[in-house]
């Protein structure tokens, strides 16, 4: 009898740990989804739409551009998942087990970027004003799709119930990458473009010129790859991008949403254009080649009229390839510039820029000069330099080197980056608000937030991953959801949730102890 009574108990617990084991970890509360950047309204309603292999997206029938986005989302579960989800042109309102794409009867008050999310039992309803708006709807569906695996097998894979009611506080949400002190090729680069997508990230700043590389095929001036693209810091063999391969950059940004910032740095930072053409030196000589990490040496001569020839064809060129409304004309650091030189010299490019039908931004020492109304300062030292550029009816891009700059150490055991203006812990990177960092520049002076990674200690994209995340979604979260909604002590749980997406897309990243993870 006794027998029986421990067998049946056995039995009994067998049974319950494995209807424990069955149970989708995943909650079906989508208030507790871990989504980043953070939306501004949420509400749940305690079920879950289920994916399987009946699941069809849907996408408003005679819309190429839906029907990429709507592929887009197919190909990233399907890899999640190991469904097949198929993308159909939806000819009437899609029914049950459908994911539906539309465009139609949106609130145009969500502006560019917003979209509505509705999830119920038998549908996921995404609808936006715009089509970014359904990228970045896209991006959260990707979020909350819980893929626990049950017994060792992976799924079900379900979507909570309720409505999510999205749209970005900032309209600029970049990161930068330095190709120059170190090159990376087209394929690391799109690699890095694919996780900013992920983050709602709509801007990308390819900084293409400097000291240490020039890394734009211009077509009229062709030594500048064949000799300033030759080489990098350390010695390296450098590289370039033809005119054709920046083009598909652009193009793979656009299909995400993403807007390339090109950067031509100057007059100072211009080392390789100096060693290519002897003509933009003031002495008439040109310099050797430079790798080492040194700033502030070097010069365009800002009195010659050729050097305006020069950024005339680059700015043209450049431009040409360039969809986006910006053109960042660099501006830093230029110690070997006289500033009685420098201002007119600001005030010509902007002009420059002007004629190509590009809006300038420039590091905050532009506002030295005579800025137009249209052009942006991109603040990351001075805050006088910010002054500036707003009393003069500029806008700023916040991007201060204590906070914003992800190749910045987390701490002093970091085996990569630097720490001239901080160490930046992942709290750090994400306790801080664009609107009152500066006293005197508030909300409505400031078109955004970026996070620039240089990239002297930065030779390969496990090193870019490593220094971007976590940061990089902090920065996002800054540049997306108010102020008033983001708080670090809910923020770290939501970040430690991450780390199944980066795991899963084969990110290096710091486990830094400040998250939960
Ligand atoms: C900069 O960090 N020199 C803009």
């Amino acid at each position: 009898m006794k027998k029986i009574h421990i067998f049946q108990t056995i039995l009994i617990m067998m049974a319950m740990i494995i209807s424990v084991s069955c149970k989708p970890k995943e909650p079906t509360d989508l208030a507790k989804a871990s989504i980043i950047p953070k939306p501004v309204t949420v509400s749940a309603t305690g079920e879950a739409f289920t994916l399987n292999s009946k699941t069809a997206i849907f996408v408003d029938a005679g819309s190429d551009e839906l029907t990429r986005t709507g592929q887009y989302l197919a190909d990233k579960l399907n890899a999640s998942t190991g469904l097949t989800i198929v993308v159909n042109e939806a000819q009437t309102e899609p029914g049950k087990g459908s994911i539906f794409l539309t465009l139609s009867g949106a609130d145009q008050s969500l502006g560019e970027e917003g979209y509505l999310l509705t999830v119920t039992k038998q549908q996921v309803k995404l609808s936006a004003a715009n089509p970014a708006g359904l990228f970045m709807g896209v991006q959260t569906i990707r979020q909350i799709t819980a893929r626990d695996s049950v017994s060792g097998k992976p799924g079900p894979f379900r979507i909570a119930t309720g409505t999510i009611t999205d749209h970005p506080d900032y309209s600029y949400r970049g990161m930068m990458l330095d190709v120059s002190r170190h090159f990376f090729g087209v394929e690391d680069v799109k690699q890095v473009i694919e996780y900013l997508a992920f983050y709602k990230i709509n801007m990308f700043h390819m900084h293409l010129s400097d000291d240490q590389g020039w890394r734009i095929e211009i077509k009229s001036w062709p030594n500048l790859t064949a000799h300033g693209g030759s080489t990098q810091v350390g010695g390296g063999q450098g590289g370039f991008y033809t005119q054709e391969q920046y083009s598909d950059i652009v193009k793979f940004a656009a299909d995400r949403y993403i807007t390339v910032v090109p950067e031509i740095d100057m007059p100072g930072h211009t080392n390789a254009a100096l060693s290519s053409y002897p003509e933009l030196n003031c002495n008439g000589k040109a310099p050797d080649l430079y790798t080492g990490t040194d700033v502030g040496f070097s010069s365009l001569c800002t009195k010659k009229e050729i050097t305006y020839t020069f950024i005339d064809d680059v700015v043209r060129e450049i431009s040409a390839l360039t969809p986006g409304p910006f053109f960042h004309i660099g501006g830093d650091e230029s110690h070997a510039t006289k500033v009685e030189d420098y201002i007119p010299f600001i005030n010509r490019v902007q002009d420059i820029v002007a004629k190509y039908g590009k809006r300038v931004i420039g590091w905050d020492e532009i506002a030295l000069s005579t800025l137009k109304p249209n052009s942006v300062a991109q603040c990351w030292a001075s805050e006088e330099n910010a002054i500036k550029a707003i009393a003069q009816g500029a806008k700023i891009l916040m991007s201060p080197a204590k906070k914003a700059y992800i190749d910045m150490q987390y701490d002093k055991s970091t085996p990569l980056g630097l720490h001239w203006a901080a160490y930046i812990e992942v709290d750090d990177g994400y306790n801080w608000d664009p609107a009152s960092y500066i006293p005197g520049v508030g909300k409505e002076n400031i078109i955004g937030v970026e996070a620039p990674m240089w990239t002297e200690t930065i030779t390969k994209l496990d090193d870019i991953e490593y220094m971007m995340f976590p940061r990089l979604p902090g920065i996002a979260e800054i540049g997306w959801t108010p102020v008033s909604m983001r708080n670090w002590d809910e923020y770290k749980f939501r970040l430690a949730q991450h780390a199944k997406f980066f795991e899963e897309m084969d990110i290096n990243y710091y486990k830094s102890p400040r998250v939960p993870w």
